[in-house]
C-alpha cells in the first residue's frame, strides 16, 4: 500500500497590512484591547483579491516548489468559508488558474476545521490507490464577510491562504490517528451568510442574515473544553503521549486558548507554534499558514522524522485532530 506524503508546503497573504492602531481609527477599539484579548497584532486584508487568487498563488508555489506540472495533479480541494461564490467553487475557479486540466476540484466547508478535515479526506484519496498527486489548500477573504460595524467580531479576522502538495509516493502512513467531530446543536454559536427561501411561493417573513455573527464566550468555552480532550483521544489513538510530539499546529484563533490548551494537555506551551499576533484569524488558512511558515523556518521538515498535531475547531460546531508524521 502506498501512502499520502507531503512534499510542499506554501502561503500566501496579501500585501495590505492593518494593524490594531488602524483599527482603532476606525471603530472604538485599542491595540490593547486586542491583543491582551487574543494575542493578534495585525492582519493581511485584500484590496482587491478575492478567495481563489490567494488559493491559486499558493497552489502555483506549490507545483514550483515540487517541480510537478499542474496537469499531473489529480485533485484540488479547497477549504473555506468565504468562497468567490457558491458556483463555481473555489476550486474550479483555482484549477482554471493552474491550468490543472486533469484534476477534479471541489471545496470544503468546515470553518476553521476545513483545512485538517480535507488533509484527512485527501490522505483516503491516496490511500485508496486512485490518484497519486492532490493539492489541499485552506484559503479565507474573511474581511468580505465579517461586519465592519461590529468591532467584537470584526478585528479579529484576517485574509490569507496556505497548502499543501500530496504525492503518493511514501510506505508509510502520514496520519498515525485522527478524531474528527461536528455538533450541529451548537451549530448557531457562530455563523455567516445565512440565508432565507426567496420565491413567490415561499413566505417572504425572514430576512437573510449574511454576516459573520458569533458569540465569542461560547466558541472560547467549547474550544478549551472539548479541543483538548480531542487532542488527548487523538494521541491515545496512536499510542502517543503529548512528550512524542515535537509541535502543535492549532487553530490560530486567540493565543490564550492556546495557553490553556497547554496547561490541559500538560505540554510545553513553547510547542505550540503561533503566528496570530501577525494574521489574525484565517480560519481554515491558519493552519496550513502556520505550517508553511515553520517549514520555510526549518522549525519542521518535511523529511518523515517529526511528529505534529494539527487541530482545527471552529464554525458548524467542528473540530477535530489529525496526528501526524511529516
Ligand atoms: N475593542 C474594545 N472593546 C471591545 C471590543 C473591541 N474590539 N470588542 C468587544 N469589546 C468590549 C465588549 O463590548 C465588552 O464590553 P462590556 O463589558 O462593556 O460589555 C468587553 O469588551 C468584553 O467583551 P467580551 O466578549 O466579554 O470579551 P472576551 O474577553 O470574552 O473576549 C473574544 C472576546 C476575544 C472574542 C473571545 O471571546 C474569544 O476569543 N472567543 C473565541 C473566538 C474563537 O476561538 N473563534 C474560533 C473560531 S472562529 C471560526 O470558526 C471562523
Amino acid at each position: 500500500m502506498t501512502f499520502a506524503k507531503v512534499t510542499a508546503t506554501a502561503h500566501y497573504a496579501p500585501e495590505q497590512v492593518v494593524t490594531n492602531d488602524e483599527l482603532s481609527h476606525i471603530m472604538a477599539t485599542s491595540d490593547d484591547w486586542i491583543a491582551s484579548r487574543t494575542g493578534i497584532r495585525q492582519r493581511h486584508i485584500v484590496q482587491d483579491e478575492n478567495t481563489s487568487d490567494l488559493a491559486a498563488n499558493v497552489g502555483l508555489q506549490l507545483l514550483k516548489k515540487a517541480a510537478l506540472a499542474a496537469e499531473d495533479l489529480d485533485f484540488i480541494i479547497v477549504a473555506t468559508v468565504s468562497p468567490d461564490g457558491n458556483m463555481p467553487s473555489t476550486a474550479s475557479l483555482v484549477q482554471a488558474k493552474l491550468g490543472a486540466s486533469k484534476a477534479f476540484a471541489f471545496d470544503l466547508t468546515a470553518a476553521c476545521s476545513g483545512f485538517v478535515y480535507a488533509l484527512s479526506v485527501a490522505d483516503k484519496l491516496l490511500a485508496s490507490g486512485a490518484y497519486r498527486n492532490g493539492i489541499v489548500i485552506g484559503a479565507e477573504v474573511l474581511s468580505k464577510i465579517v461586519d465592519w460595524s461590529d468591532r467584537s467580531t470584526s478585528v479579529l479576522f484576517g485574509d490569507g491562504a496556505g497548502g499543501v502538495l500530496l504525492q503518493a509516493i511514501s510506505e508509510t502512513p502520514l496520519i498515525l490517528a485522527e478524531t474528527l467531530k461536528s455538533d450541529g446543536q451548537r451549530g448557531m454559536s457562530l455563523t455567516s451568510h445565512l440565508t432565507q427561501p426567496k420565491s413567490p411561493f415561499s413566505t417572504p417573513e425572514l430576512s437573510d442574515d449574511l454576516f459573520l455573527k458569533m458569540d465569542g464566550r461560547a466558541i472560547f468555552d467549547f474550544a478549551v473544553r472539548d479541543v483538548p480532550k480531542n487532542i488527548l483521544e487523538s494521541l491515545e489513538k496512536a499510542e502517543l503521549s503529548p512528550d512524542d510530539i515535537d509541535y502543535l499546529l492549532l487553530h490560530q484563533a486567540n493565543s490564550r486558548i492556546l495557553d490553556k490548551m497547554a496547561r490541559k494537555i500538560k505540554t510545553d506551551r513553547s510547542k505550540f507554534l503561533q503566528n496570530m499576533q501577525a494574521y489574525g484569524n484565517t480560519s481554515a488558512a491558519s493552519i496550513p499558514i502556520l505550517l508553511s511558515e515553520a517549514v520555510d523556518a526549518g522549525t519542521i521538515q518535511l523529511d518523515g522524522s517529526q511528529k505534529l498535531v494539527l487541530t482545527g475547531f471552529g464554525g458548524g460546531l467542528t473540530w477535530g485532530t489529525l496526528v501526524v508524521k511529516i
